[in-house]
C-alpha cells in the first residue's frame, strides 16, 4: 500500500488493519507529505513491517528498495491517491519512492483517489484518470459526500471497508489461470420410494467454496452438485444431480475436458437395490432394506487411462483419520486427499471411546471442541499426497478453500514439472 499526502491518510491506517484481517501481508510506502498527516509508526505498528519512505536510502535500498518491493507485491494499492500522485503516475514521473515503485510495478495497480471535489472535477485530473485507466490501472472511487475542507461532492476516499472488499474479490494471484476444474459437491439422494430417500448431512459448503476459490484463481469451473440450498457461483457451469448414479454419469461425461477433478461430494456409498413405485406402507414392526454399493466416482476418475485429470479426493472420518486417508490415497490412486474429522467432537487427545484409543497423538488434526466438517461454516483439513502432507488449521470454509486451491495448484505444477524432467 502506498500512502500519499491527503487527510484521508488516516483512513488508510484502518485499511491496513482490515486487509491484514483478511490474511493479506501489507507493506507500506509513504510520501513525505503523507507523513505530515500520519506518523509512519502508526503504519509500522498496524502492518507489522517497517514503513518505506525514502527512494535513496542506502539501508532501505539494501533491504527492500523500490525494485524489490515492486517484485514482492501481488498488488499495489495507492490510497489515498492525491491529485499530485495521480498526475505523476499518469505521466511517468519518478522522483520519490511511491512514483518510482509505481513505474517498477508489474502487478495489478489500484488507486483510491482522495481530493477536494473541484480538484477531482478539474479536466486535467480527469484526463490523468483516463490515462491511468488506459494503462490498466483500476480506480476505486472516489465517493461522494462531506469533505474535510467543508465542501460536499465527489472526492472523498472510498471507505476502507469498501476498498478492502473490492480488493479481496480481485483474482490477484491467478494460480489456476487457463485451467479447467471439475468439482463435485453436496450430498446425493438415493430414493426408496416416491416420497423417501437416503441422504447425509453434507451441506455442499466446502465444494461451493472450492468452486468460488478456483474461479477466483482464474480457472474455468464445472460444478456437479447434489441437492443443496446454496446458490451456485455465477461464473461456474452448474450441473444439478440427485443420485450417486447421476453424479457418476455427469462427472464421467465431463472429466476428459478438465485438468483437475476435486471430489468434494458426499456420495452415498450404498443405494437401495430397488425403488418402490408406490409409497412403502407402514405394516410390520421391522423392515429390511437391501442396499447395493454405488460406483466410486473418484476411483473411476483416478483410474482413467486417457485424459486423467489431477485428482483430489476428500476423506471425512470419525476415527483413524490419517490411516484411512492414506489408505484411500493409495487404493484409489489419487494425487491428493483432504481429510477432516466429522461427527461428534471429543475430549482432549488421546481420543478414547469406551476405553479404546481412536487415534494416536500425532500432528494430524485433532477433534476439538470447535465445530467443523459437515454442515458447518468452518473446517480444518489435513492434506496428504504421496511424498508429503500439510495441515490447514480450523478456519472459515471460504478461506480454507483458497488455501486448498493454492496447494492443489502447487502440487499439480510440481507433478507436471517432475513428469517433464523424468
Ligand atoms: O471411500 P470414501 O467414500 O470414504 O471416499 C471419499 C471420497 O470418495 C470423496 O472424495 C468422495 O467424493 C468420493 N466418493 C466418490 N464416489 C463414491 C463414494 C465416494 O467419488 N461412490
Amino acid at each position: 500500500m502506498a500512502v500519499s499526502g491527503g487527510i484521508a491518510a488516516y483512513k488508510s491506517a484502518e485499511l491496513v488493519r482490515l486487509l491484514r484481517k483478511q490474511g493479506a501481508t501489507v507493506r507500506v510506502v509513504m510520501t513525505h507529505s503523507a507523513m505530515q498527516f500520519v506518523s509512519p509508526l502508526t503504519f509500522q505498528a498496524l502492518s507489522g513491517h517497517p514503513v518505506h519512505t525514502e527512494l535513496l536510502d542506502t539501508d532501505q535500498e539494501n533491504a527492500m528498495g523500490h525494485i524489490s518491493l515492486a517484485r514482492w507485491a501481488d498488488a499495489l494499492l495507492i490510497a489515498p491517491a492525491t491529485a499530485n500522485t495521480l498526475a505523476k503516475c499518469s505521466h511517468g514521473l519518478a522522483d520519490d519512492l511511491l512514483s518510482t515503485l509505481y513505474l517498477a510495478a508489474s502487478c495489478p495497480v489500484y488507486v483510491a483517489p482522495a481530493m477536494n471535489q473541484a480538484m477531482w472535477h478539474k479536466p486535467v485530473t480527469q484526463e490523468n484518470i483516463q490515462k491511468l485507466l488506459s494503462h490498466g490501472v483500476t480506480v476505486i472511487g472516489p465517493a461522494q459526500g462531506d469533505q474535510a475542507c467543508g465542501e460536499t461532492g465527489f472526492g472523498r476516499m472510498s471507505e476502507p471497508v469498501d476498498i478492502c472488499r473490492y480488493l479481496m474479490n480481485q483474482p490477484v494471484v491467478q494460480c489456476l489461470s487457463g485451467l479447467k476444474v471439475l468439482i463435485s459437491a453436496g450430498p446425493t439422494r438415493e430414493p426408496l420410494d416416491p416420497v423417501r430417500y437416503i441422504t447425509n448431512r453434507s451441506s455442499g459448503k466446502m465444494g461451493y467454496a472450492l468452486a468460488n476459490a478456483a474461479l477466483k484463481a482464474g480457472a474455468k469451473v464445472t460444478l456437479v452438485s447434489g441437492p443443496v440450498t446454496l446458490s451456485a457461483p455465477v461464473n461456474a457451469d452448474l450441473i444439478s444431480v440427485e443420485t450417486a448414479e447421476q453424479m457418476h454419469a455427469a462427472v464421467m461425461s465431463k472429466v476428459a475436458e478438465h485438468d483437475i477433478y476435486i471430489g468434494a461430494a458426499a456420495v452415498a456409498d450404498y443405494s437401495p437395490a430397488s425403488i418402490e413405485n408406490q409409497k412403502i406402507k407402514k405394516q410390520s414392526e421391522q423392515i429390511t432394506l437391501t442396499l447395493v454399493k454405488t460406483k466410486d466416482i473418484l476411483a473411476d476418475v483416478a483410474g482413467l487411462d486417457n485424459h486423467r485429470p489431477f485428482t483430489v479426493g476428500f476423506a471425512a472420518e470419525t476415527h483413524d483419520l490419517e490411516h484411512y486417508a492414506l489408505d484411500k490415497l493409495r487404493r484409489k490412486n489419487l494425487d491428493m486427499i483432504a481429510a477432516n474429522w466429522v461427527g461428534q467432537v471429543s475430549l482432549n487427545p488421546p481420543f478414547t471411546k469406551g476405553g479404546m484409543q481412536l487415534d494416536k497423538v500425532s500432528d494430524t488434526p485433532r477433534r476439538t471442541s470447535e465445530k467443523g466438517g459437515f454442515d458447518s461454516d468452518q473446517n480444518a483439513l489435513q492434506v496428504y499426497w504421496n511424498t508429503g502432507s500439510k495441515n490447514l488449521a480450523m478456519t472459515d470454509k471460504n478461506q480454507l478453500a483458497e488455501l486448498l486451491i493454492s496447494l492443489i495448484a502447487e502440487r499439480r505444477e510440481q507433478k507436471t514439472h517432475e513428469k517433464n524432467t523424468a
